[in-house]
């Protein structure tokens, strides 16, 4: 009586819709239920082969693996079977085929890593911006599975860069996973270096958590700010609380503020832990002032700005100089990890 005669059909349209999703819902546990029992059954009856095929197409870790209604597209992708995968291919399989949380064969070849199969799938037509209920692209799954030459495959086909709002971040998993040529093709294709998730912060703040020298230096490299991080908290509070004395270095070389404060209004040098070796560091490094050239190089970098970096090399200044303002006095593939 006292709900308003109009909002009535609304609301019993939303219960039904309620109710298909409870009913969708209970049919794919009813789903994992029965295929559970199965691999058990077969474990039992001693058929570990027929257990571990079964179990391999449902697979409980990987909360983006569809298994309910893969195609054989799917399967041949994410196990790298080339021959299979043209020959379905030629036989007329659509290669845009979805699961029923939008995993495409595309998907499934880069996480695996499989460039040769990613290639014949885009060869094929295959979208290369394709997106699955969790957000997923295949250049996330490739920075997932570190695998550069699928995430250089997608870039050079146009797969989008950056990710879109609801999308996970290919950058922020290359960052994360430390993978400097996956961090690299993606710089290089124009992804935002300093794109800031909430929770997750700048790619930055991902790579120095991670504890990722090479990454962080291709980060900055590329561009990225060197305060950003997540919130108030800068990278260099991560890379002091993480203890990682080289991502230290790394981040004042290139100009972090050691008296930046976090949401504790602690400095970096007091997230460190007490007696470590970047606490150590820090304190040096306060009490030692900085060098004119560190000073000068900053200022020139500064003054240039982010986007224009890259030109340096046209300053016409001389080659020492030059490589001194691109910090590439050191060849970053023989330093150490921390
Ligand atoms: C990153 O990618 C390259 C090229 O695909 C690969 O050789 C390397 O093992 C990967 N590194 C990591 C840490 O996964
Ligand atoms: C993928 O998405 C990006 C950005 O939205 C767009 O520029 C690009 O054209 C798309 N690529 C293809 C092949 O549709």
């Amino acid at each position: 009586m006292s709900a308003p005669p109009e909002s009535r059909p609304f609301a019993a349209q939303l219960s039904s819709v309620y109710f298909t999703i409870l009913t969708l819902f209970c049919f794919k546990i009813f789903v994992k239920i029965t295929l559970n029992l199965l691999t058990h059954f077969y474990v039992i009856r001693g058929n570990r082969k027929e257990a571990a095929r079964i179990s391999a197409e449902f697979d409980f870790g990987q909360g983006h693996r569809s298994w309910a209604d893969r195609s054989p597209l799917h399967d041949a992708a994410s196990q790298g079977r080339l021959l299979a995968l043209k020959t379905l291919i030629a036989q007329g399989c659509n290669v845009n085929v979805l699961t029923i949380d939008h995993v495409s064969p595309l998907h499934e070849a880069c996480l695996g890593d499989h460039a040769a199969c990613a290639r014949a799938l885009v060869e094929a037509g295959a979208n290369v911006n394709v997106t699955s209920i969790d957000g997923v692209t295949p250049l996330f799954n490739a920075c997932s599975s570190g695998s550069a030459q699928c995430a250089e495959l997608l870039l050079e086909n146009g797969a989008a860069p950056q990710a879109d709002f609801c999308q996970a971040s290919p950058i922020h998993e290359a960052a994360s996973r430390g993978n400097v040529s996956c961090v690299e093709a993606l710089v290089t294709w124009g992804a935002d270096v300093d794109y800031d998730i909430p929770h997750m912060g700048t790619p930055l703040y991902v790579a120095c958590m991670s504890r990722e020298l090479l990454c962080t230096r291709v980060l900055l490299n590329g561009g990225a700010n060197v305060q950003k991080g997540k919130f108030l908290e800068s990278p260099l509070h991560a890379a002091a609380q993480k203890n990682c004395v080289e991502i230290v270095k790394v981040l004042l070389e290139f100009g972090a503020d050691v008296n930046a404060k976090n949401q504790d209004l602690k400095r970096p040098v007091e997230v460190a832990s007490p007696g470590g070796l970047a606490e150590g560091f820090l304190l040096l490094y306060e009490a030692v002032p900085r060098t004119l050239s560190q000073m000068c190089r900053l200022t020139v970098r500064y003054s240039l700005g982010r986007d224009r970096l890259h030109l340096i090399p046209q300053l016409q200044l001389p080659k020492a100089l030059e490589k001194f303002l691109q910090y590439r006095r050191v060849d970053v593939s023989h330093e150490l990890p921390c």
